[in-house]
C-alpha cells in the first residue's frame, strides 16, 4: 500500500476547489488517511520545494504557496502516486488532458491548484514534512473490496 501527499495550494482554497478536488479522489477510489488546513511558511516551503531552489520560477513558487493556507492530505491506494498524478494532469494546465483537474480547472503554470508527489521516495520525504506519523491514520472500509479485488 502507497501513500502521497497531496496539497489543495492556495489558489484551490481560495477559489473554492477543496471539496471538487477531495470529491475526485474519493470517486477514484483513494482512501484519506490524513487532512488539515494549513499556512505553509517560508521554511517548510523551501523544505518541500528544494529540487527547484534554483529555478527560475522559485520565488514565485515560494511566495505563492505561502500566500494563503493550504489543505494538506495523504491519500492511501496501491500505486497512489502515480494514480494522483495523472489525476492531477501535467504541470501546466495548457497541456493538461480534459477529465484531470489541472485540465479542467485551471489554465496558468503558476495557478497549478493542487500538488501531488512525484515518486515514492518524494511522497515519504514530504509526507514526514507536513504530519506527525500519528496524524496518519490507517482504517478499513467496507467499500474496500468493491474497490480492490482482494
Ligand atoms: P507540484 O510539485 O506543485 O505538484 O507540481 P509538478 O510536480 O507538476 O511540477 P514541478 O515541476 O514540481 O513544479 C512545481 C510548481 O512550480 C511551478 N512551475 N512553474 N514557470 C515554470 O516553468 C514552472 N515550472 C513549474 C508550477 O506551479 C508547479 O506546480
Ligand atoms: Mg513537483
Amino acid at each position: 500500500m502507497e501513500r502521497t501527499l497531496v496539497l489543495v495550494k492556495p489558489d484551490g482554497v481560495q477559489r473554492g476547489l477543496v471539496g471538487e478536488v477531495i470529491g475526485r479522489l474519493e470517486r477514484r477510489g483513494l482512501k484519506l488517511a490524513a487532512i488539515k488546513l494549513m499556512r505553509v511558511d517560508e521554511g517548510l516551503a523551501h523544505r518541500h520545494y528544494g529540487e527547484h531552489v534554483d529555478r527560475p520560477f522559485f520565488a514565485g513558487l515560494v511566495s505563492f504557496i505561502t500566500s494563503g493556507p493550504v489543505v494538506a492530505m495523504a491519500w492511501e491506494s496501491n500505486n497512489a502516486v502515480e494514480i494522483v498524478r495523472n489525476t492531477m494532469g501535467v504541470t501546466n494546465p495548457v497541456n493538461a488532458a480534459p477529465g484531470t483537474i489541472r485540465g479542467d480547472l485551471g489554465v496558468d503554470i503558476g495557478r497549478t491548484i493542487v500538488h501531488g508527489s512525484d515518486s515514492p521516495e518524494s511522497a515519504e520525504r514530504e509526507l514526514a514534512l507536513f504530519f506527525q506519523p500519528e496524524e496518519i491514520l490507517s482504517y478499513a472500509r467496507s467499500t474496500d473490496d468493491w474497490i480492490v479485488e482482494p
